[in-house]
Parts: C-alpha cells; sequence; structure tokens
C-alpha cells in the first residue's frame, strides 16, 4: 500500500510504504520520518494518559505503541482512546520479562528502524498493609529490571533528537535516603551494576532484614533511586554522542498524581489528575530541542512541588 504525497507540512513524512508480513507485523520501509512512541504500562492512569496525549498531539503517520503486561486491558485501552490522531497500536509487553522486551525491542527495529519517544512508566504496587518481604521480587522484577530492560533494548534504537524517559518520582533521589546508605548507589558504571544494587537491597527485604540497616519501610524509595541510578548510569555512557545528536534521556518526577498507586501512601489533596500530570511530560517529549542541562537528570515536572518546575532534582 503506498499512502499519496500530500503538500505542506507533512510533505516531508508522506511517502509511507507498508509491507505487510503476517496480519500484525509490518515494515515501515520509507516512513522514516514518521515519530515512533512507545509507552509501558499504558493501560491506566498516567501512562494511559502520555499515550492518548501523544496519539492526540502527534501527525495521522505517526505510531504510536500502547503497551501493558495484559491483553484484555490493553485491547481495552486502546477502545477507550478518544481524539487521537496518529496510529495507535496496542502491544502486550511485560516489561518484567527479559526476552519479551528484547523481541519487541526487535520488532520495532524491523518495522520502523528506530524509535523517537519512549516513556518508561511502568509501576508494579505495593499498598500500605502488603509485607514487603513478600512482594518485593515482582516489585523489582517489573518496577527496576523492567527498567534496565528498556533502557539496555530501546537507548539503542533512539533515533537523533529522540527522547528515552523514565517516570521516577521525587523519591528518585540519595536525599530519601539515610547517608550510610547512598553508598550503594554511587560510582555505578554499567546498567548490571545497578541491577546488582538493587537486587543487593530486594534481597534484604525479602530477608526482613531492610529495617535494621535502615533501608525505608516504603519499598518505593529505593526502587525509584534505583531506577534513577540507571538513567545516570545510561546518561554517563551515552552523553557526549547523544548530545550531539539532540537525544534527551532523563528520569522525571511527575509530582503527585491522584492513582490507587500512591493514595493510600500520601496526602492527595489537590493532587491533580493523570491527563494534566502528563501534559509537562508530553510538553518535553515532544518540544523540537531539549535542555542540555537535563540530560542524565530528574527533571521535576510537578507543579506544586518542592524546588522550581522544570528544574532538577539533585540527587545527592
Ligand atoms: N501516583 C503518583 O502519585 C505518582 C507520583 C510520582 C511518580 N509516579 C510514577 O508515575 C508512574 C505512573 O504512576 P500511576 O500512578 O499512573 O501508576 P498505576 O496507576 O499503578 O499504573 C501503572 C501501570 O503500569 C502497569 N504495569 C504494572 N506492572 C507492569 C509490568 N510488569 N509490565 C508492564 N506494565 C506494568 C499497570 O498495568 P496493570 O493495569 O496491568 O496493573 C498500569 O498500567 C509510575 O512510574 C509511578 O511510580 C506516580
Amino acid at each position: 500500500m503506498l499512502a499519496g504525497l500530500n503538500t505542506g507540512r507533512r510533505a516531508v513524512k508522506v511517502v509511507y510504504y507498508y509491507q505487510h508480513i503476517d496480519n500484525n507485523n509490518m515494515i515501515d520501509i520509507l516512513g522514516r520520518m514518521t515519530k515512533i512512541s512507545i509507552v509501558t504500562g499504558a493501560t491506566r492512569n498516567l501512562g494511559f494518559s502520555l499515550a492518548q496525549g501523544l496519539a492526540r498531539r502527534l501527525d495521522e503517520d505517526d505510531v504510536v505503541y500502547l503497551t501493558g503486561r495484559d491483553s484484555g486491558r490493553v485491547a481495552r485501552s486502546v477502545r477507550l482512546l478518544s481524539g487521537h490522531r496518529a496510529n495507535v497500536r496496542g502491544e502486550v509487553l511485560d516489561v518484567s520479562d527479559r526476552e519479551a522486551v528484547e523481541r519487541f525491542a526487535g520488532a520495532i527495529a524491523d518495522r520502523h528502524g528506530g524509535v523517537d519517544i519512549v516513556f518508561s512508566n511502568h509501576y508494579a504496587r505495593v499498598q500500605p498493609g502488603e509485607n514487603p518481604a513478600e512482594v518485593i521480587d515482582g516489585y523489582v522484577a517489573a518496577n527496576n529490571l523492567g527498567t534496565t530492560h528498556i533502557l539496555r533494548n530501546f537507548a539503542p534504537l533512539i533515533r537523533d533528537n529522540g527522547r528515552l524517559l523514565v517516570v521516577a518520582s521525587r523519591a528518585g533521589s540519595l536525599r530519601a535516603l539515610a547517608p550510610a546508605l547512598h553508598g550503594r548507589f554511587e560510582n555505578l558504571q554499567t546498567l548490571d551494576d545497578v541491577d546488582r544494587a538493587v537486587c543487593a537491597w530486594r534481597d534484604i527485604v525479602r530477608q526482613g532484614l531492610a529495617a535494621g540497616q535502615a533501608w525505608p519501610e516504603w519499598i518505593n524509595i529505593p526502587s525509584k533511586i534505583g531506577q534513577v541510578a540507571a538513567v545516570r548510569v545510561l546518561a554517563q555512557q551515552r552523553r557526549a554522542e547523544d548530545l550531539r545528536r539532540g537525544i534527551l534521556i532523563a528520569a522525571i518526577s511527575p509530582g503527585l498524581i491522584d492513582t490507587g498507586a500512591s493514595r493510600q501512601w500520601l496526602d492527595m489533596t489537590g493532587a491533580p489528575p493523570p491527563d494534566e500530570v502528563a501534559i509537562p511530560l508530553l510538553d518535553l517529549a515532544l518540544e523540537a530541542a531539549c535542555d542540555a542541562a537535563f540530560y542524565g537528570g530528574l527533571i521535576n515536572l510537578g507543579r506544586g512541588e518542592p524546588g522550581r518546575f522544570r528544574t532538577l532534582v539533585p540527587w545527592i
């Protein structure tokens, strides 16, 4: 199928040829200017708002992958989208499954040759009544190892001027951790080092020894620090070349969002809904040029949060 040539603003991106491989897979041969976006954990709340916002703000030729771990919820979320212009494709992706992430990255490379925007947004919840020792394995598998799977597999696919953004939180700063523990997340050189540091903490939690070593009770805090540490390590490896190519890799603190992930932990008075929280994240992902000062950092995009909007949350 050869789409027609348009005129005007979209002229550079409309020669778009699909070769059908099977019902689901298509190779985008000439559509290199088409923007390709991926959102993980997009079956509710912030992830859904990010996928919907991208699909509304991008063009008809662009493709947004709305991904999630459950096929029924992915299909339902695609049906629930409204007002979108871009082509939305639902895709099942459990980020804790390393091979599934590798396969999906391979499929994206085959279909499109690369990706322009990735929001690593997924979050496996923990609630106050749950025993950390019992839930920590699944929690870390999705929130931390899942994030490093995404970073490892999608960073090499990011195109010039692309964005690889990890939705973390204000908790992803060493300031939220006892000073005696800072060394666990410092001087890490590789994503494997980050995984080892996070898994060492996971094992302490599993053994019920975390409180005795001054780890916080809310496992969200070290987990978010692990996510930000992963972004910092990857950025350290890629900085010069990414800045030359206009690529931004960063973590994001979106501020409080009124969702079931945090409602039982925090005072949600005045917390905005996901659609509102998504706006500055979408602005950052879609703006033509990015501020090099943000590269590799944790960017405060939460209105009403401590610290100035669109400044870096200090690491230490
Ligand atoms: N809520 C807040 O106040 C707040 C504050 C700061 C930062 N954040 C961050 O913002 C992000 C979104 O938060 P939220 O409140 O929207 O979370 P949420 O409502 O719990 O949604 C999380 C999404 O991640 C998906 N998910 C869970 N495990 C997964 C896996 N293994 N693979 C793929 N997807 C998976 C969930 O899918 P299912 O539907 O299948 O469960 C859901 O779609 C998270 O990174 C969170 O830490 C939130």
